[in-house]
């Protein structure tokens, strides 16, 4: 068999990412009171729900099947993906037929499905409970609190790396050290060859500054075997009471590689509040309409008599 064939073939036998899961059933407490009544996924940075931005990051990478994981008061999330025909014959109605495309283009966008999580029991069982979907394939976790700018997308450089290795591989970023305290932490052994990929060795969950084990922190998008599953299952209560996916991870070095990957891009922490403003005010300024005035606006602005 010549060599690019066998490699094609061995690249069919483990498959290529074609789904994606977005685990959005959380309470989102940072938020509260605003997400007492709303999911924080449905929070709008300028004029886009949060979770939006994840689902066009996995279209744009080629992701043709997405799985949404949500719970209790989250069904906006599924209204915001779905044809809204009063809405649309109303916009028609007033002449407004950019508008009507616009919010058509949001159901059009992807073909996403939606499993429930019945309680919040941690990230690590809402994407368990993605299990049925997803099936026996390698796919991909995108959290959507994270919005992350990069070309091409985040989630697209990780499913490059698993063609290439074939492995789990977890996004990371560098964090400050007194940081540590609110990631999950890696250690790992940098891959011969390139300065953005590291062998995980060990995973800590949300350890103290002088316990971390590096400052490499595992941020929102993963790609994953389906062993994850076998892990998960096996995996107890962790940090807070909550099944972690860090955990499950872990027991995963044991039996298979998994990678840690220096995502090429900018980062946004937008499940809390000052990373959620930190976002809104970047994404205005960078919007074409909305950026001069906003930026005229925010240069006019006597920031300490606020
Ligand atoms: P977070 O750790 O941000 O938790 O979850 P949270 O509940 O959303 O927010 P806080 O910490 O209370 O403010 C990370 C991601 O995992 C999902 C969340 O919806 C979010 O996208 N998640 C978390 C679930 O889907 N189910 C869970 O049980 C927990």
């Amino acid at each position: 068999m010549c060599a690019a064939r066998q490699t094609r073939e061995t690249r069919r036998d483990m498959g290529h990412i074609r789904r994606a899961v977005f685990p959005a059933a959380g309470w989102g407490t940072r938020f509260l009171p605003a997400t007492k009544a709303q999911p924080k996924e449905m929070l709008p940075l300028v004029d886009k729900p949060i979770i939006q931005y994840a689902v066009e990051e996995a279209v744009d990478s080629g992701i043709e099947n997405l799985v949404i994981v949500t719970g209790r008061g989250k069904s906006s999330i599924e209204d915001h993906f779905d044809i809204a025909f009063e809405l649309e014959a109303a916009l028609e109605a007033r002449g407004k037929p950019h508008l009507r495309d616009l919010v058509r283009s949001v159901a059009e966008a992807a073909s996403i499905s939606y499993v429930r999580q019945k309680e919040a029991l941690g990230l690590g069982h809402a994407v368990l409970t993605a299990r049925g979907p997803v099936g026996n394939e390698p796919f991909a976790v995108l959290l959507s609190d994270d919005v992350l700018v990069a070309r091409p997308p985040c989630i697209r450089q990780m499913m490059d790396i698993f063609d290439a290795y074939q492995s789990s591989v977890v996004a990371i970023m560098e964090v400050p050290m007194r940081e540590t305290d609110r990631y999950g932490i890696i250690r790992g052994t940098p891959l011969p060859g390139s300065d953005r990929l590291y062998e995980v060795r060990g995973m800590v969950e949300k350890p103290a500054a002088g316990d971390a084990p590096s400052n490499l922190a595992i941020i929102g998008r993963y790609i994953l075997t389906p062993s994850i599953f076998e892990a998960l299952e096996a995996t107890g209560e962790g940090s807070g009471g909550e099944i972690q996916l860090t955990d499950a991870l872990r027991r995963l070095t044991a039996t298979e590689r998994v990678l840690a990957y220096k995502f090429d891009g900018r980062r946004y922490d937008a499940g809390e509040k000052l990373g959620f403003l930190k976002a809104t005010v970047e994404f205005a300024l960078r919007d074409q309409e909305l950026g001069p005035a906003f930026r005229s606006y925010l240069k006019s602005l006597d920031i300490d008599g606020c």
